[in-house]
């Protein structure tokens, strides 16, 4: 029977994961397709159960159920639970609902395959302290990237945050931007740049030390102001595309066994948003 995947969230009219798993299906002769539904948060249990009993094999989640989901999940695995977040579901045989988060690992999975494995001993500046960097911190860690430091407009955040991941330490954002030039890999988690109500920069990268990394996990615009900045003082810069498309990989592998082409799935989104 054709078996068939979804995406869940609130708003979801927006969202590239339909298109970009039917391809994957598509060039993977896999019989399956995978829709947008749209849930609000007051009908996400009963969306949950409505998923399982028609018969989906797995779904991945979206703003803003990664954490309200977990409660209706029979099981999580690890990094999920320790960014309490959830982006992939699996039902798995016996009907046993498995959640699991593949942002982080996509992140650093885009990272590599841009830049080659990275050395272990990095510096590395998060800016922001939400679920986005939660994700991405715990992956750098789990992957020997580091030492982590932290930066966030509202400093309490990240000091929690840094709280949770052992030999990592939190800065003010100005001390931040004062001393960039002591970081190899910069990655820029939060909503600043995304759209024109939230248009500038979280912080200047000006004083960039010359071939640093400088990432963004936005990629509608493709280049946002900070990463236009960091590349002019000499950053080399990736923007979101990759990470969506990599933990997009992993969702997929997880159902289906197969690590999908995400080059050439980065490139198309790529043109489609614009870039070349
Ligand atoms: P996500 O789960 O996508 O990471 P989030 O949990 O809402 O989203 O986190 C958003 C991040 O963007 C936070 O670090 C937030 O900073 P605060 O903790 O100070 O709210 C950051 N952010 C959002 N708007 C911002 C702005 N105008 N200036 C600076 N940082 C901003």
């Amino acid at each position: 029977m054709k078996k068939w995947y979804a995406v869940i969230g609130d708003p979801i009219r927006q969202s590239m994961s339909p298109a970009m798993h039917d391809a994957w299906f598509s060039e993977n002769n896999i019989d399956a397709s995978y829709i947008p539904v749209h849930v609000t948060p007051e009908n996400l249990e009963s969306a949950v159960k409505s998923l399982k009993s028609l018969g989906c094999s797995g779904w991945n989640v979206t703003v803003p159920h990664k954490s309200a989901i977990i409660p209706f999940l029979d099981k999580i695995n690890d990094s999920a639970k320790k960014m309490n977040a959830v982006n992939t579901v699996k039902v798995l045989d016996d009907g046993t609902l498995f959640g699991m988060n593949t942002d982080g690992r996509g992140f650093v999975q885009s990272l590599e395959e841009m830049f080659g494995k990275r050395k272990s001993d990095s510096a590395v500046l998060v800016i922001g302290a939400g679920g986005a960097a939660s994700g991405i911190a715990y992956a750098l860690k789990e992957a020997c990237y580091g030492p982590l430091t932290f930066t966030n407009r509202t400093i309490e955040k990240a000091h929690r945050l840094s709280e949770d991941i052992e030999g990592s330490r939190t800065i003010p954002i100005g001390q931040a931007e004062a001393e960039i030039s002591k970081f190899n890999l910069i990655v820029q988690t939060t909503t600043v740049g995304m759209n024109h109500a939230q248009s500038g920069m979280p912080l200047s990268p000006a004083l960039l030390s010359d071939g640093s990394i400088v990432a963004d996990i936005i990629y509608n615009p493709l280049q946002t102001e900070f990463l236009k900045a960091a590349k002019e003082s000499g950053g080399l810069t990736m923007n979101g595309i990759g990470m969506f498309v990599h933990q997009g990989a992993l969702a997929f592998e997880l159902w289906t066994g197969i690590y999908p082409d995400t080059e050439k799935m980065i490139r198309s989104i790529s043109t489609k948003l614009g870039g070349n």
